[in-house]
């Protein structure tokens, strides 16, 4: 595995890679790999011959007080794993090479709307720090597949929408999301939760599953589903941030032309916010 700093040799490696016909997958992190992230990185592998991560903890997409400054930054580990999983080329740049002039004014990428909702308008511009660095990141690499993780699954909406919107050649992939065996999402922020945060954190995906077994079952009251779920997690010590009923392609209140819904629970545990979601074909 070869590992880069700067954008230019990397760039001339796929290059070389690219003349000799090769296809390139491309698996954006912001590091501290977990199962998660090598189902990713075995999807893009499945897909191409040259697989190229990036381990990048973009400042743009952190607002003010959240965790940029004690997410968890854990190199040496995250190398030995993406070398076990055969990942040919690393790419690790500093801030000022992503962000030469700083955090102030540069361009950015925008995706209205779809970015303004749920986690977007509890972290205002949060998703403009992800298709701003998504972005260049792309235009970097250039790979012709990108794997993205469906437990952001807004996120992944937004990438989507991106690239449709911007008409960029590069096909995206969506990954199931991974869990421990109790049904919590394995995210890089749960080495935060406490033993007790720990033990109640998989209730956020059981109220999920239960509200999607409703749903199944026909139950379409869809406020009283949302309050019922909310308040759950409020007595086992959430603090919900937002429990949401939504079409899966609009991430809008569902409508007659819904064909898939997905639910969707941002929720505070102490000072660790978690997020999760499932889905649900209508027929
Ligand atoms: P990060 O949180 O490191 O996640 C990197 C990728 O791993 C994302 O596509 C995410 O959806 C996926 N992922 C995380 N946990 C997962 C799980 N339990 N199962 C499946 N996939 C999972 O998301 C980001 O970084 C950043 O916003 C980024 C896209 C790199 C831009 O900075």
């Amino acid at each position: 595995m070869r590992t880069y700093a700067g954008a230019t040799p990397l760039q001339a490696t796929l290059r070389d890679c690219r003349q000799q016909g090769q296809r390139i997958a491309f698996v954006p992190t912001m590091g501290n790999l977990h199962e998660g992230h090598l189902e990713l990185v075995r999807r893009a592998h499945s897909l191409a011959d040259i697989v190229v991560v990036s381990i990048f903890v973009n400042p743009l997409q952190f607002g003010p007080g959240e965790d940029l400054d004690r997410y968890p930054r854990t190199l040496a580990a995250d190398k030995e794993k993406l070398f076990s999983e055969g990942v040919q080329l690393l790419y690790v740049p500093e801030v000022a090479e992503i962000y030469p002039e700083g955090m102030g004014i540069h361009t950015q990428v925008q995706v209205p709307d779809l970015s303004e909702t749920l986690c977007g308008s509890s972290r205002p511009g949060h998703f403009n720090g992800v298709t701003t660095v998504v972005n260049k990141l792309f235009n970097i690499i250039q790979p012709d597949v990108a794997v993205f993780g469906e437990k952001d699954f807004q996120q992944l909406s937004i990438i989507r929408k991106m690239v449709k919107d911007l008409c960029m050649p590069i096909r995206i992939e969506g990954v199931a999301t991974a869990r421990d065996t109790d049904g919590l999402a394995k995210s890089s922020r749960n080495g935060f939760l406490n033993a007790e945060q720990r033990r109640v954190a998989p209730l956020i995906h059981h109220t999920l599953l239960a509200c999607r077994d409703a749903i199944a079952c026909g139950f379409d009251n869809f406020l009283q589903l949302e309050s019922h779920a909310r308040m759950q997690l409020l007595q086992a010590g959430f603090e919900p941030d937002y429990f949401a009923i939504r079409d899966a392609h609009t991430l809008r209140a569902v409508t007659e032309q819904t064909e898939e819904i997905a639910i969707l629970a941002a929720a505070r545990l102490g000072s660790t916010r978690l997020i999760d979601n499932v889905r649900l074909a209508l027929n």
